[in-house]
């Protein structure tokens, strides 16, 4: 076999494993041999860029490019449907289809209504050619880069396709993927999504498509369209979209008469809770497309689909009191405490009431009878007040507190910003984050020491901050509950071994407000040690490559507390690294100083981190997308027309493999 039918055959090959793993969930081989056939596909296309394709498997990955989202016109223009929250206007759909169509009774597909974003996709020869959201129905952005990640959408098609062909479908976030992605946000102090869609919306839209990637979206199809479909019902069509490749919903059912609509309906407004995905609804399509043609569209929406849409669990309860919460970052939320009441499937007491705003939009008293409700969000919400309910008992306005309700410190509210804030970073939750934060696998890495073992440590005062970790012993955490002497002994060798940590890690694990992985890597490497950073004045913190105004003021203002210091020098004494390591440093050159470089295409020679790492230890500084600032662009094989169009005329130089080894090649 040549090294060209072998590429084609290794596409074939994990494009079907990828299938069996993310539509069927039935995976073949190990995701090690999956593994090696990808990289063996990687170094085979690095060799053929003649044999470059959009569609390769190996594109799946996505790339750290910056792109723009071009419109695109909708070849069908994408419709919305008309909804009800109401099964009596669901009769009365049923009703004007049947007069429509002349008394004949049509059958009806039920399928769920996916909580997520609309995407249509386009296949020329079997061949994903575009995705398009749905903008405002006519026109839509070009996402193409960022669904090719999405690993249950297919990039070629299976069986007997037709020769051109759209699929629409929804792109969603499953819970599990999001609760994980919020954990992690909530660890690096970003703001959390409210909801699955809003996660979904943002990621579908990011510049950065290896971002996406890592997200780990999923997507459902759920309608066909074309000018050459193989069935005369839209249930036939979705079958057949199965057996081309495409993931569909495996709840459809089709329905002979409104009870079967209605049974369908039932089911799903209880059983949705248990699905890893978030739904908001059912939808309603008459199955025959003779009969869809004959019912035709309103101006909006097709009149032979409707959407029913689950109430957002509400109920109404009596406020108690209300509470203040202070989390890891210092922000402090209102919580409702309720007399219990039963809502979807669960007993609710506590509701979130967001900020102080909102406490006064509702005017809310001690007392009052309050709706609570469930809808695609986390925790349930207050949503208003039954103000019939109000009697002359009722009790005090609800205020917002000015204190730390663990500490005492007054509270600050940032300008723009609801929240309010604890400013005391003493104080108890804080404390207990920053230790959550300081053994987390990018930081120190310790592990065996969860949240709850940190709380518990935190609060029998075996912690107080992270330099009692290194005092901690063996027995004492035998002691704890749960613990044992195995898993004891395995924590202090954790501990002990993260002396060997890296100072770019030590110094992001210390916990400085706005220092992520990357800042602290730059700080790290441009200071060289923790002394020159505690000495350093904000001013020529801000020297340093990636480093403004905010997380420089904010690692002077850390390195000026008394409590830090002490910290810092505790950690030192019990022998972190408080310098860079000589590795890096002997390593380190000033070749590429000053220097902002995007990395595009294929290379043969190392891979795209290894260069990434080159470019970090001369000095230069890895920039994402091209723009004026851009030096040069390091490229390898098959770097993208788009973007070699954008350094032509923005003027950037192009340097290749070879040219960049020299550039930092020792004399
Ligand atoms: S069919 C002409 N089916 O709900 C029919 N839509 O306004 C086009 N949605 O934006 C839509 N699940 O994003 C259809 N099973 C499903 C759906 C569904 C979710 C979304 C879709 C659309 C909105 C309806």
């Amino acid at each position: 076999m040549t090294e060209q039918d072998e590429i084609l055959h290794l596409r074939h090959e994990l494009e079907q494993h990828n299938y069996n793993y993310y539509v069927l969930s039935a995976p073949v081989i190990s995701d090690y041999d999956f593994d090696m056939m990808m990289h063996r596909l990687q170094d085979l296309e690095a060799k053929h860029p003649e044999m470059e394709d959009p569609n390769s498997p190996t594109c799946r990955v996505g790339s750290d490019i910056s792109q723009k989202f071009e419109q695109v016109t909708h070849r069908y223009p994408m419709l919305s449907l008309a909804n009800t929250y109401n099964e009596g206007e669901i009769r009365e759909w049923y009703d004007r289809a049947v007069k429509g169509l002349d008394g004949e009774r049509p059958e009806v597909v039920c399928e769920l209504k996916f909580d997520g974003v609309s995407i249509s996709l386009w296949y020329d020869d079997g061949q994903l050619t575009k995705a398009v959201t749905r903008g405002d129905g006519t026109q839509g952005d070009d996402v193409t880069a960022n669904v090719r990640t999405i690993r249950s959408i297919p990039l070629t098609l299976r069986g007997n396709y037709p020769k051109r062909l759209e699929m629409r479908g929804e792109v969603l976030m499953p819970w599990p993927v999001f609760d994980r992605l919020n954990h992690e946000r909530e660890m690096q102090e970003e703001p959390l999504f409210a909801n699955p869609r809003n996660a979904t919306s943002g990621t579908i839209k990011q510049q950065n498509s290896a971002v996406v990637a890592k997200r780990q979206l999923d997507a459902f199809l759920y309608f066909v369209l074309g000018e050459q479909l193989p069935c005369a019902t839209h249930y036939d069509n979705l079958m057949a979209a199965r057996s081309w490749g495409f993931k569909i919903s495996e709840h459809i059912k089709l329905a002979h008469s409104i009870d079967d609509i209605m049974a369908f309906i039932t089911h799903w407004d209880t059983e949705r809770h248990h699905l890893p995905f978030a739904t908001d609804g059912v939808v309603l399509k008459v199955n025959n497309l003779r009969q869809q043609q004959e019912l035709g569209l309103t101006a909006k929406s097709p009149r032979w689909a409707i959407a029913y849409k689950f109430q957002a669990e509400r109920a109404c309860t009596r406020l108690e009191s209300v509470s203040f919460q202070v989390g890891r970052t210092g922000a402090v939320t209102p919580v409702a405490n309720l007399d219990p009441v039963l809502l979807a499937g669960t007993v609710v007491k506590r509701a979130s009431l967001h900020n102080a705003d909102i406490i006064k939009q509702l005017d809310l008293h001690l007392g009052d009878m309050v709706y609570v409700e469930k809808g695609g969000e986390i925790i349930p919400k207050i949503t208003g007040v039954d103000l019939d309910q109000r009697s002359f008992m009722i009790g005090p306005e609800v205020g917002f507190i000015t204190r730390c309700p663990e500490c005492g410190t007054p509270l600050v509210r940032y300008e723009g910003e609801a929240a309010h804030y604890c400013p005391n970073e003493m104080c108890p939750p804080q404390q207990v984050g920053k230790l959550i934060h300081f053994v987390s696998r990018k930081a120190m890495n310790i592990d065996g020491l969860g949240e709850e073992t940190l709380q518990a440590m935190f609060q029998q005062g075996l912690l107080h901050d992270v330099a009692d970790l290194y005092e901690l012993t063996a027995p004492q955490i035998a002691a704890m509950e749960r613990m044992g002497a195995k898993s004891a002994h395995n924590i202090i060798n954790a501990i002990r071994n993260s002396v060997e940590v890296p100072f770019e890690r030590v110094l992001f694990a210390i916990g400085i407000r706005f220092v992520g992985q990357t800042v602290a890597k730059q700080i790290a490497v441009a200071m060289k040690s923790m002394d020159a950073i505690v000495a350093a004045s904000a001013e020529q913190l801000m020297q340093i490559d990636g480093v403004g105004e905010r997380i420089a003021k904010s690692v002077e203002s850390f390195c000026r507390d008394e409590r830090n210091l002490l910290i810092i020098s505790r950690l030192r004494h019990y022998g972190l690294q408080m310098n860079i390591s000589t590795e890096l440093l002997e390593a380190q050159t000033d070749k590429l100083a000053g220097m902002s470089i995007v990395i595009s295409g294929v290379f043969q020679k190392h891979s795209r981190d290894e260069y990434k790492a080159m470019i970090e230890k001369n000095g230069g500084k890895n920039a994402s997308s091209v723009s004026a600032k851009t030096t040069f662009i390091l490229a390898g094989d098959n770097m993208g027309p788009a973007k070699l169009e954008k350094a032509q005329a923005l003027g950037v130089k192009i340097v290749n493999e070879d040219e960049f080894l020299s550039m930092i090649a020792d004399e």
